[in-house]
């Protein structure tokens, strides 16, 4: 199938103002370099995806933008300022989304309120909306251990947007999902995203999850993580999973693969020539 891209659907939201901003970034554990030299600018609106092998450091950039980790050079801002202790106008669903076992799932949702002291009804009417949104509204009352992983994760999702906050980090939100379920859910993001318009850091090490969500998509080095390209997706949205039988999803794909793949296999291949183990 091929798509027609219509310009006026495409969303060009790398080009408003930038809303994360990372300058000659590193951060080290220890004397081991986790991040060297970051330079990355994301828009405000925009949905961007960092993809890159494990290891590599998209946690860490992920825990640096939220103010949970600090850098040992280099700068980060958020909305223009400095990152100086936790940033906290951000909704963030972390790699192991840790739902609060002892609470039902609403009360999981209403936990960013109680956390900021936000007493205001408008945001608990937002959790039922979210949970209905989500097909959730069915499971208010239920406890986690009562879910399904996709159900859980998308309780994890629900309690990052309750609070409406401008930014969304998100770390791997799917990365435990089955095929099906996962292809589902990253539709609903979409979904999400189409309607409240968050600027989204969203990291995968998932090349066709990062096509489909992504205004752009940066693709990390192994570690010591260095940004080895930035694509921008010029596909229009909304998008289906059908996208990615398109000639300019496969190209997209050819082109990030042989950024990731390219260099460690052939390295490899070359020192194990030069030790003569080649099993
Ligand atoms: N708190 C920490 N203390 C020491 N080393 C750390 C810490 N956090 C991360 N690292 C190291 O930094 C590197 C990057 O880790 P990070 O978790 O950011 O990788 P990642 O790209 O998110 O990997 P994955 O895809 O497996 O989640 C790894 O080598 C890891 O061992
Ligand atoms: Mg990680």
């Amino acid at each position: 199938m091929t798509i027609e891209i219509s310009t006026e659907q495409v969303t060009h939201a790398h080009k408003s103002k930038p809303f994360i901003e990372a300058e000659g970034l590193r951060i080290a554990f220890g004397a081991t370099p986790a991040l060297d030299g970051i330079d990355l600018t994301i828009a405000e609106g925009e949905f961007f995806s960092i993809l890159g092998p494990s290891g590599c450091g998209k946690s860490t950039f992920l825990l640096l933008t939220a103010g949970l980790l600090h850098p040992t050079g280099g700068k980060i801002s958020v909305e223009g300022k400095p990152v100086r202790g936790a940033y906290t106008n951000a909704g963030i669903t972390f790699q192991n989304h840790n739902l609060l076992e002892w609470r039902t799932v609403l009360d999981n949702v209403l936990l960013p309120l109680e956390i900021r002291h936000i007493k205001n009804d408008r945001f608990v009417t937002r959790a039922h909306e979210l949970l209905a949104m989500t097909g959730l509204d069915e499971f208010e009352n239920h406890y986690p251990h009562q879910l399904s992983g996709g159900m859980r994760q998308r309780v994890a999702i629900c309690r990052a947007l309750v609070c409406d906050l401008p930014l969304l980090l998100m770390d791997e939100p799917f990365g435990a999902l089955d095929a099906l379920t996962r292809e589902e859910h990253q539709l609903l993001l979409q979904d999400i995203w189409l309607h409240e318009r968050k600027t989204v850091l969203f990291i995968t090490h998932d090349i066709r999850e990062a096509i489909l969500l992504s205004d752009r998509v940066a693709i990390m080095s192994p570690r010591p993580g260095r940004i080895l390209d930035l694509l921008t997706i010029d596909l229009p949205r909304p998008r289906s999973q059908d996208v990615s039988e398109s000639p300019e999803f496969i190209e997209y794909s050819r082109r990030i693969r042989s950024q990731l793949f390219a260099k460690p296999l052939s390295s490899k291949m070359a020192a194990s020539k030069m030790t003569g183990k080649t099993k």
